[in-house]
């Protein structure tokens, strides 16, 4: 949450930094600013709202200056405001700082600092940290990097924090501690951001700061230290990104093109790992650890939103396949209570963002009670991925839109790699299915193309139904999270109520909401479960309840219970969870577009959550 970008160099810092506070925008968007030096004075300029108002705002007003930092706030502390948002300057004009994260302690620092005269503009638990800093800063007359190295080692919680000095026209200081930042290494500067987007189209050189370290960042010179001061050697990485896969291309919206985009992203995800010919798979980080994945006493998988649905469908998937028990976990419950991990388990922890501050906690908790941890993640080199033993990434490329789309079907395709490699080896599968299994999830990029192919008429569907209130999403077996995905995408991005329920299940309590004017979408392709699932869509109608179904080509019997069906393409009931969902993503777009809602900046809501 919050975006944070910052340049030293030759060139005017003000575009480079707006530029890339437009491309994080997707990890928050209710205030943003930026702060500038020029001829030794801080122009600091901040306003409520998206990027683009600030934007407006700072027309006019001296931009001048080759050292900027700039931010894009989703607010913890403090109310979405001018005056919360960041950058923040201290007490006496002299610093000014942003901030992505959490200051625990704040409030016992905040009042230590009024007791010795400080007073506050803001809410903020920055403007706290900023001060302690100048505090320190006064008292033993040190520079910023000393009076900074001090701070941190008083405070707890998360954050990612660059820091500007009037004093030192070139100079970035920032660290880092449970919040991302990559720094851009440029000829003669710098460019500092929350992840590579902002950085990819002047360099592909980065480093990836890690916890505890601090950098001293000037236009050609890049210091690394620990918080014991000692010098740390930059690891240097490539990106593997191209500018296109940032930008919309030709889309309305990012989400848009990010589902139309599956086809492909699927494919890569396959490539190169899925040879359904010769009957393999092969993935690096499965197969140095297979004994260990195939023997563990438990699996548990750890994920939030939709990585925990993806974690659901792993889990029927995995129990199916592998006969292995699996549980699925929120990654904040599982963080806060007091779980069983024995060496011996197998956690699959499951990111798309990588940096998910839950996750990211559960997995050091898991990892400290020895358990080994399988990360499934698609940001590369972000600190799920580096906290893990081993791993897989998605290889979807970067998403933008808030509500993840490709990013999901990229972590199915992985888990199911992962089943099927393991039931092979593990001997739990027969020979036929295995094969039978390697060729379907070979097509699905294909079928998932067919489906793209027929968008239009979920646009029918959406248009039907965007006034509706509440929504009712209702699966059994491999579909039920899948029921899951379809609602939280549609609360997401349309703010209507929606509820998924085991399809069973509904009998159970929900069934009291259905009259008339309900919708309530079936996710009802061919398996072992739809004669079931047949009968539940009986129980709606017989209550007029309107019956949106997913169903497979050639079924017969659920058009004439349904109002609207919308039909995928055949497939084996273990890979149809891949394909079932993208028309609810679908749906939830177009209910959202057609509602006037910005699909890829909903109001609440960050890409990535990096706290708790
Ligand atoms: O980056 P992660 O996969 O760890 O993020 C987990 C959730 O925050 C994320 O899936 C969220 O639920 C999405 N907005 C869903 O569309």
């Amino acid at each position: 949450m919050c975006g944070i970008v910052g340049y030293t160099g030759p060139r005017q810092a003000y575009p480079i930094v707006l530029k890339g506070l437009k491309r994080l925008e997707y990890r928050g968007y209710d205030s943003s600013g930026v702060a500038l030096l020029h001829n030794g004075k801080l122009n600091v300029y901040k306003k409520k709202g998206k990027v683009a108002e600030l934007e407006e705002y700072v027309i006019g007003k001296d931009l001048d200056s080759g050292i900027g930092i700039g931010h894009t706030r989703w607010a913890t502390h403090g109310e979405p405001s001018d005056r919360n948002a960041h950058p923040h300057t201290s007490s006496n004009g002299r610093f000014a700082m942003i901030h992505n994260g959490i200051i625990e302690n704040y409030a016992q620092l905040k009042t230590e600092l009024q007791k010795k005269g400080y007073q506050f503009t803001s809410d903020t638990d920055t403007e706290v940290l900023l001060n302690f800093v100048e505090d320190i800063q006064n008292n033993n007359n040190c520079t910023l990097e000393e009076a900074l190295r001090i701070a941190l080692k008083r405070v707890s919680g998360a954050y990612c924090i660059l820091i500007i000095d009037s004093n030192d026209p070139e100079t970035i200081i920032a660290a880092r501690k449970g919040s991302p930042l990559v720094i851009g290494i440029g000829k003669g500067e710098h460019f500092l951001a929350s992840d590579a987007s902002p950085i990819i189209e002047y360099t592909k050189e980065v480093v990836y700061v890690n916890d505890y370290e601090l950098a001293i960042v000037k236009p050609d010179e890049l210091i690394l230290k620990n918080l014991g001061n000692e010098k740390v050697t930059p690891y240097i990485t490539k990106l593997d990104m191209e500018l296109a896969a940032i930008e919309k291309g030709g889309y309305d919206h990012f989400m848009l093109k990010e589902i139309f985009e599956q086809p492909s992203t699927i494919y890569d995800c396959l490539r190169g790992r899925l040879d359904a010919d010769a009957g393999t798979i092969t993935m690096g980080g499965i197969d140095q650890h297979i004994s260990q994945l195939i023997n563990a006493n438990r699996i548990m998988i750890i994920a939030c939103g939709t990585s925990w649905h993806a974690g659901l469908v792993a889990e029927y998937i995995i129990e199916e396949l592998c006969r292995i028990p699996v549980e699925v976990e929120y990654a904040s419950e599982f963080r806060y209570r007091n779980p069983i991990v024995n060496k011996g388990d197998v956690i699959i922890a499951i990111s798309q963002s990588g940096e998910t501050a839950d996750t990211l906690v559960a997995l050091e908790k898991a990892k400290e009670n020895g358990a080994f941890i399988f990360g499934v993640v698609n940001a590369v080199g972000s600190s799920i991925s580096r906290i893990s033993h081993a791993g897989a990434y998605t290889h979807a490329g970067p998403e933008i839109g808030v509500a993840s789309t490709k990013a999901f079907t990229g972590q199915l395709a992985v888990l199911m790699l992962m089943a099927l490699k393991m039931a092979f080896v593990k001997e739990t599968i027969s020979k036929e299915r295995y094969k039978q299994l390697l060729i379907e999830l070979q097509d699905v990029p294909e079928k998932v193309d067919a489906i793209l192919k027929n968008s239009e008429s979920i646009k029918t569907i959406a248009e039907a139904y965007k006034n509706a209130t509440d929504f009712l999403f209702l699966g059994r077996g491999y579909n039920f999270p899948i029921a899951l995905e379809g609602a939280l995408k549609l609360k997401e991005i349309s703010y209507i109520h929606a509820e998924g329920y085991p399809a069973a299940e509904m009998k159970h309590g929900p069934i009291a909401l259905v009259d008339e004017k309900l919708p309530v979408v079936f996710i009802a392709t061919k398996d072992s479960y739809h004669e079931k699932i047949v009968s539940n869509m009986q129980e709606i109608k017989a209550r007029k309840g309107k019956i949106i179904s997913i169903i497979t080509e050639g079924d017969v019997i659920s058009p004439t219970l349904s109002n609207h069906v919308f039909s995928i393409p055949p497939a084996d009931e273990v890979i149809a969870p891949i394909l079932s969902v993208v028309p609810l993503q679908l749906l939830s777009y177009y209910v959202g577009v057609s509602k006037g809602i910005d699909v890829d900046k909903p109001r609440n809501l960050a890409k990535s959550v990096t706290v708790e």
